[in-house]
């Protein structure tokens, strides 16, 4: 595993952005460990607000770990009273603001280091997110949601976790330009592709057959797939189904990543309700999504590090998608000139273009 220094991606060793850190189902009043960006958190549902709340993990005062806990007997009557949570070491309290509200045995004022950060976070669409910058700074953009996610003429998302993976998320990152893996990994017969940067975004405009996805005498499967963000893609498929493929990877350690799938898709039955028999395809369905992102899964699990990549004429834009990523782990004030010659639309030599642009 290669690091964010190895890769020449900038001063931050974790990107800024919007990330995914659970599914919402998942988080209760039971506090969990979790780790990204290097470090350890607390993460719980409050039982007042019933929102999420995600602390640092270590307490002030000896540096217990707030959730990894199942043995002491305020872990075991349940740590999270309110929003507040508990110590299991010496049951000092801490609220959803971090900072410490109750020391119980202590009759003296409360110091006020005795707080620990409570980060940003947000629950969309069944998943959670927080808000991370190095710079400390406010959000630049909005978490990217699938624009049906309300819709009842669609089925909702449901997620595949497929926990960790040891390659750096740049790895990840680069299979939105990467045009020549389709036909070898996915069976595809790519017929137009292209990527555009611009901001935050990156998108990749494909279309083709695709073995895993679609039959031979199936639809063109078509596919618009976009980072908002260094973390977040999704992408809309119009083929078989009409859906979105929803994945999201955070960084764990400097190295390797979180990745979850999901996969929303317009009832099948066409009905403006969606209804039984529509989940039961849109699960199906999402399972052979989920066999196709398995494919590039299975590759980032094995593969080593490719710092500088031998690439030959009829490969994507790597060179270009790798200089997008670097806004995330730089100052925002670099963004203008890191993004200089990297914004706009890029093509592979020996490719069509997509129509539309072909039009243009
Ligand atoms: S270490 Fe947390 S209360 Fe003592
Ligand atoms: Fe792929």
């Amino acid at each position: 595993m290669a690091t964010t220094q190895e890769y020449g991606l900038g001063e931050f060793t974790f990107p800024r952005g919007w990330f995914m850190v659970a599914e919402s189902a998942k988080v209760t009043d039971k506090p969990q460990g979790v780790k990204f960006f290097g470090q350890e958190f607390a993460l719980y549902r409050g039982k007042q607000s019933g929102k999420v709340i995600l602390l640092d993990a270590y307490c002030p005062h000896m540096g217990t770990h707030l959730a990894r806990n199942s043995t002491s007997y305020v872990a075991m009557d349940g740590s999270v009273e309110g929003d507040s949570i508990r110590c299991p070491y010496h049951a000092w309290r801490f609220g959803p603001d971090g900072k410490c509200n109750q020391i119980p045995y202590s009759p003296g004022p409360i110091p006020p280091q005795a707080k620990v950060r409570s980060w940003k976070v947000e629950e969309h669409m069944g998943a959670v997110f927080v808000w991370h910058d190095p710079e400390g700074g406010e959000p630049d953009y909005d978490i990217p949601v699938i624009p049906e996610c309300n819709d009842p003429a669609w089925v909702p998302i449901a997620f595949d976790d497929l926990g960790l993976v040891n390659c750096h998320t740049q790895e990840i990152v680069d299979n939105i330009t990467d045009v020549a893996h389709f036909g070898p990994i996915h069976g595809s017969l790519t017929k137009y592709f292209e990527n555009e940067f611009k901001g935050q975004v990156a998108v990749q405009r494909m279309g083709g057959g695709h073995r895993t996805l679609t039959t031979d005498d199936g639809p063109m499967l078509e596919t618009v797939a976009t980072y908002t963000g260094p973390s977040i893609l999704i992408t809309k498929m119009v083929g078989t189904h009409e859906s979105y493929i929803y994945i999201a990877h955070t960084p764990v350690d400097d190295g390797s990543a979180y990745v979850w799938h999901g996969l929303m898709v317009k009832s099948p039955s066409g009905a403006a309700q969606y209804n039984e028999q529509d989940v039961a395809i849109a699960r199906q369905y999402q399972e052979m999504a989920l066999a196709a992102f398995a494919q590039d899964f299975e590759v980032w699990k094995h593969k080593r590090p490719n710092i500088k990549g031998l690439y030959v004429q009829g490969d994507g834009p790597f060179i270009k998608q790798r200089a997008w990523y670097k806004q995330f782990y730089n100052p925002r004030a670099m963004r203008e000139e890191l993004l200089k010659g990297v914004e706009g639309i890029h093509h592979a030599r020996g490719i069509e273009p997509a129509p539309a642009s072909k039009a243009a």
